[in-house]
């Protein structure tokens, strides 16, 4: 079944496909396509409308990415996004400059009227903040373009053609900084460009299958599986594409939380694929014996991890591709420069240096995680799996101070696990982003009975957070904590003290280790 397309063409900037995301939500299919995309190829596609990223250049610089002027004798509408909407000035006659001074250049929330007639916004509030971004300014609009809106420092914050479908704004609409973004790309999308919104999740799951059988063909897979949401949807997938020509390889590292490595293996019975469950517990542990400090407990498990993994592929022989689960955040994290190192990360899905491949597939790699949570419900995994919160790829290894052994774990496992179950039993579970147990090293004095313990004293973790980076401690009603607490020292032994941390990201990390 083909789609209404929108066309996303890519002049370099930030958030291209988070504006690709803004229109997947309105149920719109869209591609991102480079600005270079020769205009034929871009007819070929019929788009409903087409729309301009912002990008890093300035637009009367001769060496910024321009846009074929065809496009503009498309008949197609166009919305240009900042460094879009100077573009279109600049090509219609426009004049675009340096912002001079503090007038016009803008960064951050900005207050913006709307001239709420214009089909763009319309049914907009008169006024609302816009988020910003922008060092050039549209000096002149081009004639047949009247000014949409204004900000305090800049008249010219938005224009449009209605006759044409042309419209430019300054501030960025994906972003959700722009309080009223969702609905300002929602009118481009059916107000201007005339969407039916024909496209959904299950459609995206069909394409990206068709995808994936062209391009493997009757190649093989190998995709290491951590149990994690991203590389188990990635398995989804690639199982409902290719079926048995995929190995997943799960290394049971014997870190897991309670019944995960079984849930996991569960999940996937329902295709008939290639399943591998290393069982390394044994490995893991010895290696781990007398390992205290968390760097070091980091590197031992992510350099045993690629050995198994290894060792697994060798035995499967002969691989086509390599699979992974990275999502875009990830692809952008990635390109995050030098920051310092704070703690080394292990990412199950790590490159390993000593298996043969012809490619890499990252199948999910243009979506967000709440798209891939979509997909793997799409793809009829279960709601325990497509749900489940990050969880690193070390384990409860650097949730257990000190020293690692199995009774250790054993005891967190069972600690974690009554935290998660009241948690859900108080309805909290989608309230908080990330909430574990850690088992402190530190040891005191108790009563139970009559008798005196001398035992572990557990913390409690939860965090509430939109990108991991920072987090606040969740405020976690004390009656759920008492329940929490009164099950922990009396279900499970040698822990008599529980702690809940109140301490947010930065200065803590989320993770003890
Ligand atoms: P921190 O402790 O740095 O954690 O505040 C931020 C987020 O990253 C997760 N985390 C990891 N994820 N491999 C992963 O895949 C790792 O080695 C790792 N270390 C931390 C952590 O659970 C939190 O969500």
């Amino acid at each position: 079944m083909s789609h209404q397309t929108v066309i996303i063409l890519d002049f370099g900037g930030q958030y291209n496909q988070l504006i690709a995301r803004r229109v997947r939500e309105q149920r719109v299919y869209c591609e991102v396509r480079p600005h270079t995309t020769p205009v034929e190829e871009l007819r070929a596609l019929k788009p409903i409308g087409i729309i301009f990223t912002g990008g890093p250049g300035s637009v009367y610089d001769p060496a910024a990415p321009q846009a074929d002027p065809e496009v503009f004798r498309l008949g197609v509408p166009i919305l240009g996004i900042c460094y879009g909407c100077q573009l279109l000035a600049h090509n219609l006659g426009g004049r675009v400059a340096p912002a001079q001074g503090d007038t016009a250049r803008e960064y951050g929330k900005t207050g913006t009227a709307f001239d709420t007639d214009c089909r763009l916004f319309r049914g907009l509030p008169a006024e609302s903040v816009t988020w910003m971004s922008h060092g050039d300014y549209m000096e002149k609009v081009p004639d047949g373009f009247k000014l949409t809106a204004r900000s305090a420092a800049c008249p010219n914050v938005a224009i449009a053609d209605e006759a044409r479908g042309f419209y430019g704004v300054q501030f960025h609409p994906e972003v959700s900084h722009t309080e009223q973004g969702a609905a300002i790309l929602r009118n481009f999308l059916y107000e201007v460009c005339g969407a039916a919104g024909d496209w959904n999740m299950e459609d995206y799951k069909d394409a990206a299958v068709r995808r994936l059988r062209e391009k493997i063909g009757d190649g093989k897979v190998l995709l290491a599986l951590s149990g994690g949401v991203d590389s188990s949807v990635a398995a989804a997938l690639l199982a409902e594409a290719v079926g048995r020509q995929l190995t997943c390889v799960f290394v049971d590292h014997g870190l897991m939380r309670l019944n995960e490595g079984d849930e996991v293996e569960a999940a996937f019975s329902r295709w008939d694929i290639q399943f591998v469950r290393a069982d390394a517990e044994e490995r893991f542990l010895s290696r781990l014996a007398g390992v205290t400090e968390p760097e070091e407990k980091r590197k031992i498990i992510g350099g045993e991890f690629i050995r198994v993994f290894e060792a697994e592929a060798k035995k499967i022989g002969r691989v086509d591709y390599l699979a992974q689960g990275t999502i875009y955040p990830d692809v952008i994290e990635s390109g995050a420069g030098d920051a310092a190192v704070i703690k080394s990360h292990h990412n199950v899905g790590g490159l390993p240096d000593h298996v043969d491949f012809k490619e890499i597939v990252e199948p999910l790699r243009l979506l967000f995680k709440d798209e891939v949570r979509r997909l793997g419900r799409e793809l009829g995994l279960p709601e325990y799996l497509v749900s489940r919160q990050p969880f690193p790829g070390p384990g409860l290894a650097i949730r257990c101070i000190g020293e690692v052994t199995r009774e250790k774990l054993d005891l967190l496992r069972q600690a974690d696990f009554i935290f998660r179950d009241e948690i859900a039993k108080a309805g909290l579970a989608g309230s908080m982003d990330q909430y574990f147990a850690v088992l402190t090293n530190l040891r005191s004095v108790g009563v139970m009975g009559d008798g005196r313990t001398y035992d572990y004293a557990l913390a409690l973790r939860s965090v509430t957070t939109s990108d991991f980076m920072t987090a606040d401690w969740t405020r976690i009603p004390y009656d759920v904590l008492d329940r929490v607490s009164v099950r922990v020292v009396n279900e499970v032994p040698r822990i008599n003290r529980v702690l809940y941390d109140i301490t947010s990201k930065p200065p803590a990390t989320i993770e003890y280790e």
